[in-house]
């Protein structure tokens, strides 16, 4: 099969914090692919090697061995990729969803949507159209004018959600990005995760631990002691 039918290929992934006898190999030989439009759930206890996983598919922690490609690019193969331009990449094709959201605080939030959108080329007039519709998808169009400091913590996950997604990137990767909201707020994430999927065609990688959250997946990979230890699949794929 063609490389580029992969929105995601990880091979041999291996990450170790520190050296020698303090060392810690929090991920250890990695290996799977995401085609695009996949909804992946990442399940496991805590201390697993989940947020590792997904920080170094997110090209924000250096693995230590092994090799990620994303759409086709090579990023990491032992080591980053040398040449390789990650700001870029992270820039153009991956959305990331982190637990403790960072929205610019001087900024409402329709502006902290609207500036993902502005740093990758879209006019003044687009961004807005655009910010005001993922905000209203996820319950918050009563909000778009607020300040960070003015938003209650479920609110500000979502804004900060609504910024991952603005740019539609080809891989979507999100940490227990409804750990912190209400049953409905969660339901609305889950919704719009799934619908990008159909609709942007974007592999999306979920770390969770709520069990309950597995029916919303096309596959489910479980993870323990740093190891991928189970693979589900719900649907037939492709
Ligand atoms: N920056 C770090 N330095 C050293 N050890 C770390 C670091 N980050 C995570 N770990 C260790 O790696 C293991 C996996 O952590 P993590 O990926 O955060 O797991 P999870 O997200 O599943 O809770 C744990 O043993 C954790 O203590
Ligand atoms: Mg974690």
């Amino acid at each position: 099969m063609d490389k580029t039918m992969y929105a995601i290929e990880v091979d041999n992934l291996t990450k170790i914090y520190g050296k020698g006898e303090t060392s810690v190999t929090a991920l250890q030989d990695a290996r799977f692919k995401v085609r695009p439009g996949e909804l992946v759930a990442i399940l496991g206890p805590s201390g697993s090697g989940k947020t590792t996983l997904l920080t170094c598919i997110g090209l924000i922690n250096e693995p230590t061995h092994g090799t990620v490609v994303i759409d086709g690019t090579t990023v990491a193969d032992d080591g980053w990729h040398s040449g390789i331009d990650l700001k870029r990449m992270r820039r153009e094709k991956l959305g990331f969803i982190f637990q403790a959201h960072n929205l610019i605080p001087f900024l409402t939030a329709q502006e902290n949507v609207m500036i993902a959108l502005e740093i990758n080329g879209l006019t003044r007039t687009d961004a807005k159209k655009r910010a005001v519709e993922l905000l209203n998808a996820l319950n918050l169009g009563h909000r778009i004018n607020n300040y960070p400091t003015a938003l209650s913590g479920g609110e500000s996950q979502r804004v900060a959600i609504a910024r991952a997604l603005a740019n539609r990137p080809k891989v979507i990767l999100a940490d227990e990005p409804t750990a912190a909201l209400d049953t409905e707020n969660g339901k609305n994430v889950m919704d719009l995760l799934k619908k990008l999927a159909v609709e942007n065609h974007s592999a999306i990688m979920v770390v969770t631990h709520d069990h309950r959250m597995v029916e919303n997946f096309d596959r489910i990979l479980e993870v323990s002691d740093g190891r991928i230890t189970a693979e589900k699949n719900n649907r037939e794929a492709g």
